[in-house]
């Protein structure tokens, strides 16, 4: 109770800044990891354009972060809904958002199998592009994109999620218009637009040993053919009891060893049950829920509380010990009532993967990073 009503009066002085019981304010991650790696969140509109509702993210935003990426904004359904059109408006917002703020601005993403349109593969009558049309109508687009934000954006996911589970290349159109170097010309346009861009290879459950075989292939590969790629992004879309931190420690190795700087580029923990082993964003938003598969709308029992805070301090102390190989933490949000989890697998969930609470509050789990970082 005594916590609530020092929050409250915070909130209402000083804009919600967080403060502990002892009535101290809460350290800043930027800071408390500072000599270790860059830490970020993923911001959307609301964040972007400082709206009202959004105040006490804003601020978290603002005081714990010094690297942002873009949830939607910049993904090809968003800024090139048609081909003959561009909507830079929002992109040009965050791009600001972060130039304000002094922080590290990420671009996410350029090539990638979801939120592209059905008309990026076909023409006019709506038949398939060929390899040719398909390349020009990628390169025309990275062109369009990174130069508009050339020397603003300093890193670049170029490709997202271009591997299976089990290591082979994801059949996307992409792949089966264009072929398997359609990764290696990304890279390449990517780089003739911006040749100081960080660029970026991303994606998820690398830390399963046949997808992240999979895609170390592809990477050692592009290297060979003298991609210029710097970093690989593990998404980081973790849950309680997945991955085993073994696994996340022999992943950044592996990435590591191939001369890559290391991100974990979308880190939430889910706590809900799994309804589904797979973590592919297609996966069918007609499930009918189950009330046991939602069993937390009333809020977190205090010992999943704990856990998730002991499971974050186990990440976080294991990114510290990387800390040579890591670059940046980025969390796919800022606060629990943002989370894309809360919508997916299945839609209308309550579930609780951040740091912060849905009243933009620390939680118990900020303190087990806070801690992990004090060493
Ligand atoms: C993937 C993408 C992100 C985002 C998340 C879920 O990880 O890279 O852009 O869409 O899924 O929100």
């Amino acid at each position: 109770m005594r916590d609530d009503w020092v929050i409250a009066f915070t909130c209402l002085w000083m804009g919600c800044a967080a403060m502990n019981s002892a009535g101290q304010q809460e350290p800043a991650l930027k800071d408390v990891f500072k000599k270790d790696f860059l830490m970020g969140a993923a911001i959307n509109e609301s964040h972007i354009t400082e709206s009202a509702g959004a105040s006490c993210e804003v601020a978290l935003i603002k005081k714990h972060f010094n690297t942002i990426s873009p949830e939607n904004v910049l993904k090809w359904e968003s800024i090139h809904p048609a081909p003959d059109r561009y909507n830079f408006g929002p992109g040009d917002r965050y791009v600001d958002f972060g130039v304000k703020n002094g922080m590290f601005i990420i671009g996410h993403n350029l090539i990638w199998h979801l939120q592209t349109p059905a008309w990026v593969f076909q023409d006019e009558q709506g038949t398939p592009l060929n390899r040719d049309a398909l390349l020009l109508r990628m390169h025309d687009h990275i062109f369009s994109v990174v130069s508009r934000y050339k020397g603003k954006i300093g890193g670049w996911d170029v490709v997202n999620e271009a591997v299976n589970e089990d290591g082979t290349l994801r059949p996307s159109p992409w792949l089966k218009i264009i072929g398997e170097d359609y990764v290696l010309k990304a890279f390449q346009f990517a780089h003739q637009a911006d040749p100081n861009a960080q660029l970026y290879y991303n994606d998820f459950s690398l830390e399963d040993a046949p997808k992240r075989a999979g895609a170390i292939a592809l990477i050692k590969k592009l290297q060979a053919q003298g991609a210029p790629l710097a970093g690989i992004g593990l998404q980081g879309h973790y849950r309680v009891d997945w991955p085993p931190l073994l696994d996340v420690d022999e992943t950044i190795e592996a990435f590591a060893r191939l001369g890559l700087k290391v991100m974990i580029t979308e880190l939430d923990v889910s706590v809900l049950p799994a309804v589904t082993s797979r973590l592919d964003a297609q996966v069918s938003q007609n499930y009918r829920l189950r009330a046991e598969d939602n069993p937390y709308t009333n809020g977190l029992p205090d010992a999943a509380q704990q856990a998730l805070a002991a499971r974050y301090a186990g990440l976080f102390k294991l990114f510290v010990k990387h800390r040579d190989q890591i670059t940046r933490v980025t969390f796919w949000g800022v606060t629990d009532a943002n989370s894309w989890l809360n919508d997916w697998p299945v839609r209308g969930r309550t579930d609780y993967p951040f740091l912060f609470d849905r009243q933009c509050r620390p939680k118990p789990a900020f303190q087990g990073v806070i801690a992990a970082g004090r060493k």
